[in-house]
């Protein structure tokens, strides 16, 4: 017989009376010498299906192996369930086990665990139902995302991992080697001779596909990525990560407010497409670590984000009179709490901030008149903070140029950016959503370490 999925099983009322076959993993068994219960989860959905062992069919004997974590297979017919808490279950005809889980060892016991003990055993944290839940969203944003911006046209473009050239300009990347690190070849200099590596030059893993990017929107019109990114920075934060992964929209001929436009349309048809269709996993969530979870996701849809510029958000924050543990003045880059001060407190709503001090933004973002700022733009969201950051680009030859040599990227690394402001320049815009903590949003989860199967942090990269 057919394995049907427990999904489908929840979703048909037309299969009651007929059987089936199911097969997943044991959450639980209980019951007496007349009859035992199990509940059963194939990864479908967060609700486990009852299958029912009438004991005058069966001996313990032959169910001894059904324990929390084994994996079994049973057919039988799907009835109506006289129990509460499901719908239907199934009355077990047949049972196969497919792999035991000894109780003494498994480390997943019915009781619920906390999310640093699931941490340390992340290659089983999937078996949970929290887990189960969170990874099931994320790949329902993960479809969201590309349907959004492939029924817009947008191109899908593939931006190398391995590059050359640090598009932040951070200087936080992992380098890519295999120089032998015990006996690095020197040039006659004594520095390292990096023409006899793999690439015949230093490389590193991208912190951003943006460069290439633009190379793309400039000949595509508008593309977007959607890939893992890198950063070596050293924070220990619920919301870094070492390696993560970010949807970056280029468009040709968008404006700083075309590009804050798309923003706020992109998150919220993600958060949409997220209510519409995992219901059960968010309510799910809710129930168990964030009771405000469904109102938050409904108040970012039916909201506008409110729009200024970062000089008018410094001021709000001098004149809130509430001490920071990092003091902000005109200049400074923004922590964590200074941007959900603004969101959480003052305007109860995301925000978008532009024009930033150049000083603290990226080489190629677009100059303002004033000389002084470039017309950025960060999307800041409740719980998280900053969620997208972007600009608009700087596109004339000359100016950005001029920036690149103000702040010495070296050239001979950029002279292939820099063709797209030589030939044929638009303006054009952009930006960059941390995938994870959109799903951090999305699933109320408050450590970023808990979106993604497995995390990658400072001093972290086990499984
Ligand atoms: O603000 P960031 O650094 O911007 C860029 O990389 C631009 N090249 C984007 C663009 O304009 N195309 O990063 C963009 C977003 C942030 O807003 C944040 O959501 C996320 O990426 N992000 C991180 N997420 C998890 N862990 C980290 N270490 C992150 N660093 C940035
Ligand atoms: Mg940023």
């Amino acid at each position: 017989m057919k394995r049907i999925k427990i999904s489908a099983i929840l979703a048909d009322a037309g299969l009651i009376g007929k059987d089936v076959c199911v097969k997943g993993w044991v959450r639980t068994r209980r019951g007496n010498k007349y009859v035992q219960f199990v509940a059963l989860n194939d990864g479908s959905t967060v609700k486990n299906l009852q299958i029912v062992f009438d004991m005058n069919k069966w001996n313990e004997d032959e169910l001894k192996a059904i324990t929390t974590g084994a994996s079994i297979g049973v057919t039988g017919k799907l009835v109506e369930s006289q129990g509460k808490g499901q719908t239907c279950e199934v009355q077990a005809e047949t049972l196969e086990v497919y792999g035991t889980a000894d109780p003494a060892e498994y480390p997943l016991q019915k009781k619920g665990h906390s999310l640093e003990f699931l941490r340390e055993k992340a290659h089983l944290r999937p078996r949970t139902n929290t887990f189960g839940a969170i990874l099931r969203v994320r790949s329902a944003l993960a479809y969201a995302i590309h349907k959004f911006f492939q029924e817009k046209g947008f191109v899908y473009l593939h931006t190398p991992l391995i590059t050359a050239s640090d598009c932040e300009g951070a200087g936080a990347m992992f380098q890519v080697t295999t120089l032998p690190l015990s006996k690095l070849p020197k040039t006659e200099n004594g520095e390292v001779d990096y023409s006899k590596d793999f690439f015949g030059k230093p490389t590193a893993l991208t912190v951003s596909g943006q460069l290439e990017g633009e190379l793309g929107a400039t000949a595509l019109g508008e593309i977007y990525t959607f890939g893992p990114t890198f950063r070596a920075e050293n924070s220990n934060t619920p919301r870094h990560l070492s390696e993560f992964w970010m949807i970056e929209p280029e468009m040709a001929f968008y404006d700083i407010t075309d590009n804050m436009d798309l923003a706020e349309e992109f998150v919220k048809y993600c958060i949409k497409y997220a209510l519409d269709h995992c219901r059960d996993d968010i309510e799910f969530l809710s129930e168990h670590f964030d009771p405000e979870l469904i109102n938050r996701l409904e108040f970012v849809l039916h909201n506008d984000f409110v729009r200024l510029t970062y000089t008018e958000g410094v001021k709000i924050l001098e004149e809130s009179g509430k001490k920071f543990e990092f003091p902000v003045h005109w200049g400074t880059d923004l922590q964590s709490e200074h941007e959900r001060y603004l969101v959480e407190q003052h305007f109860k709503k995301p925000v978008i901030l532009t024009d930033y001090p150049k000083e603290i933004k990226a080489f190629y973002m677009k100059q303002n008149e004033d000389g002084k700022t470039v017309r950025a733009m960060d999307v800041l969201f409740p719980n998280i903070g900053e969620i997208i950051g972007g600009s608009e680009r700087e596109a004339d030859f000359d100016k950005l140029n001029a920036r690149i040599q103000e702040l010495n990227i070296p050239m001979k690394d950029m002279w292939w950016y820099l063709d797209t402001r030589r030939f044929g320049t638009v303006p054009h815009s952009g930006f960059g959503l941390g995938f994870e903590r959109l799903v951090l949003f999305v699933t109320g989860m408050t450590n970023i370490r808990d979106v993604i199967p497995f995390p990658r942090t400072p001093n972290n990269a086990e499984f």
